[in-house]
């Protein structure tokens, strides 16, 4: 490179950097939980989940100052720039969004966020979609899309001094929450359903050194005892009840933005569990709105499992206002086996707000559509696969809101292929049911499920001449 081109590298850099410091994101802003029913405010301060009056669930609120949208986009753009964790992490890169922090010393960060966004081929053929996106949330630090979350939760944590936290977990939350609290100095406890969790997931757990407490019961019964037992022990609940875990998640909604120079797609759409990660869009959605960088809000789309959809089974029920939880789920994505989702109303909202869409998808749609994402050469856990299954159930059967084979739709994918392994062996040599058993591995219960895309290994000899043939005659086919 010339001299001057890079004097003058040098130069913008250090513009940067002064326009980083003179706008450093951390502030003393008005910061309090509102109760999204009774809007009954408390200090941030207090360690609580729930709107002590009526027991419904919380957001954190901001009394934000005037935020200038292109202002901000170049600002965020330019942070990443920078060497310091707090302006590379794709969390933290946005926390004029979620000025909770006064201080970067506060933050526990892996660098999380930041993750692959690209136009999926394969996949969106297999929906019928010209313009599909997948947003990989599996290529964060833990391998799913908790760690955005659990990095805004744990700092907040660390804000309290808090010794400990705890989390009821399908797996991936026990897995980010051991991380990140281990990284906090602190205690992470886990509340998980014993013979529930693949063993990617328990195998974080441990790793991170999390006490990890196994039940004999699923996850809507672990979730209760933690709820039951934190305030008893003074410990700090990390789900995503945990109204700073959808701070930090929300965080997703500027980077999709960014990654498409701010064109706002027409639907983004997102598995649904414990329903966190579809309350998170909208509040992200919701702001960026209300500042004005968007003008239009996309569809929030979520898919459960057919085997495990109260939220499904609510709007399409003759009394949409009541929610009944399912009370036995089931279905083979583990991650999503939950009955009693803990942020129904706020999900509710956010379908209400963005005029989204609820679908459900069967075992076989999921086990097609995982295959399809494996295609595009990245791959996923069952449960991220239900973002594609769901579209091509939008696209074949219709809602009431047509979709339109141009529109521009973002899939996220919420976990790492690397999660479940067994899984994608079981499927790829024929051997998966809809009843296999996680612990004793038993695969032949239930009903099976079959393996449309498979790609089975070949066991030969170790005679170079069939190997020599079985490659050519692949390259042939
Ligand atoms: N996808 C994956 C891979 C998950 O781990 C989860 C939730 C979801 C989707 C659903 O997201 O709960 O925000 O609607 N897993 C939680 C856990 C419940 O404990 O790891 P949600």
């Amino acid at each position: 490179m010339k001299d001057s081109k890079i004097n003058s590298f040098v130069s913008i850099k250090n513009q940067g950097q002064e326009v980083i410091k003179a706008n450093n994101g951390f502030s003393d802003n008005q910061v309090a939980l509102e109760c999204i029913y009774c809007k009954k405010r408390y200090s941030s301060s207090k360690a609580i989940n729930r709107c002590l009056d009526d027991g419904r669930t919380l957001d954190v609120v901001y009394d934000f100052p005037k935020i200038d949208p292109e202002e901000m986009k170049a600002l965020w753009s330019l942070r990443r720039l920078s060497n310091k964790t707090e302006d590379r992490s794709g969390v933290w890169r946005f926390r004029d969004l979620m000025p909770f922090v006064k201080k970067p010393s506060k933050i526990i960060s892996l660098n999380e966020g930041n993750t692959l966004f690209f136009r999926a081929k394969k996949a969106g053929d297999f929906v019928g979609l010209k313009n599909l996106y997948i947003k990989h949330q599996g290529m964060n630090p833990t391998g799913s899309f908790k760690d955005p979350g659990m990095s805004a939760a744990i700092t907040q944590a660390n804000n309290m001094n808090m010794k400990a936290v705890v989390c009821a977990s399908t797996g991936n939350t026990s897995a980010a929450m051991a991380a990140y609290a281990n990284r906090a100095e602190m205690l992470p406890v886990v509340i998980i359903p014993e013979g529930q969790i693949a063993y990617g997931k328990l195998s974080q757990a441990l790793d991170y050194g999390a006490l990890t407490i196994q039940i004999k019961g699923d996850f809507d019964l672990a979730m209760q005892i933690v709820i039951d037992i934190a305030p008893e022990i003074g410990i700090y609940v990390v789900n995503s009840i945990n109204p700073f875990r959808i701070e930090g998640q929300k965080t997703i909604v500027p980077e999709i933005l960014e990654q498409l120079d701010w064109n706002v797609p027409d639907r983004i759409v997102v598995p649904g569990g414990n329903l966190g990660h579809a309350s998170s869009l909208a509040k992200g959605l919701r702001e960026l709105k209300t500042f004005g960088f968007i003008k239009k809000l996309p569809r929030i789309t979520i898919v459960q499992a057919a085997g495990s959809g109260p939220l499904y089974n609510m709007v399409t029920s003759e009394h949409p206002d009541f929610f009944e939880p399912v009370l036995h789920p089931k279905t083979l994505a583990t991650a999503i086996k939950i009955g009693n989702p803990i942020s129904h109303e706020k999900a509710i909202r956010g379908i209400k707000e963005t005029d989204g869409w609820i679908t459900k998808v069967t075992e076989q749609e999921i086990a097609d559509a995982k295959a399809i994402v494996g295609q595009e050469g990245i791959g996923c856990e069952p449960a991220s696969a239900t973002s594609i299954a769901g579209l091509k159930k939008i696209m074949e059967q219709g809602t009431d809101r047509p979709v339109d084979p141009d529109e521009t739709v973002v899939a996220i994918l919420t976990g790492n292929i690397l999660k479940d392994p067994d899984y994608t062996v079981l499927y790829h040599t024929d051997r998966l049911s809809d009843e296999y058993d996680l612990q004793t591995k038993i695969e032949s219960k239930g009903k099976k499920i079959k393996s449309r895309f498979m790609n089975s290994p070949v066991l030969v000899g170790p005679d170079p001449q069939k190997i020599k043939k079985l490659i050519l005659d692949r390259l042939q086919a």
